[in-house]
């Protein structure tokens, strides 16, 4: 799960969390977001074209579940959790303690009656260095991201652990060739 940044036409800052987002393919260009069309965030995507995608960690629960809450438009969700962290290609600020930032600019959106894909170009990406080993790949132990699940009645808060298996992407094709004619 991540947190959404967002700033309305007249400058309030507002983050809302946010399940159902996902990169479209890699590399890491272009991003998918759905929104139910009552939602600030949405409204402020349009307005502004511009938004920050923020992946928290494990301790951030608690701030995540502040910006979780519908305030109305007017309030600023950045100081009712205490956040903040300047981007640099967007307006919206990214938030300080997140393992990673994406800022983004939306290039479309799908509209159906009930909720909306927004569909947005990263523009620039940072990660905290120290949650990332030499390879570049993210050392999960370390960043711990935070992960959710829906239950009945709430929220499991919860963080991946290593299953035990390690797959080289090798592995997903039949022959050899292959492998090099899908990269
Ligand atoms: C963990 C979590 C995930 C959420 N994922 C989504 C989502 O994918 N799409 C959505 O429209 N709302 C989602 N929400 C609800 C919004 O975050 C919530 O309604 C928030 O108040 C919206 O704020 P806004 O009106 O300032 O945009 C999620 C809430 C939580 C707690």
């Amino acid at each position: 799960m991540v947190l959404i940044s967002t700033m309305s036409g007249s400058g309030v800052k507002n983050a809302a969390p946010w399940s159902n987002i996902t990169p479209i393919l890699r590399p890491f260009d272009d991003i998918v977001l759905s929104s139910w069309i009552k939602r600030d965030t949405l409204i402020n995507i349009r307005t502004t074209k511009e938004f920050v995608i923020n992946v928290p960690t494990a301790g951030m629960a608690e701030p995540v579940m502040i910006c979780s809450k519908n305030y109305p438009p007017e309030v600023d969700e950045f100081e009712k959790a205490g956040l903040r962290r300047p981007s640099r290609k967007v307006k919206p600020p990214g938030i300080e303690g997140c393992l990673a930032r994406a800022e983004c600019i939306l290039t479309e959106e799908i509209k159906r009656e009930k909720y909306s894909l927004v569909i947005g170009t990263v523009v620039h990406l940072e990660v905290d260095d120290g949650f990332f080993n030499e390879a570049g790949e993210m050392d999960y132990e370390r960043a711990m991201p935070l992960s959710v699940m829906l239950g009945e009645k709430g929220l499991w808060f919860t963080r991946p652990v290593y299953a035990g298996r390690y797959a080289d992407y090798s592995e997903m094709f039949l022959r050899k060739e292959d492998r090099t004619a899908a990269e």
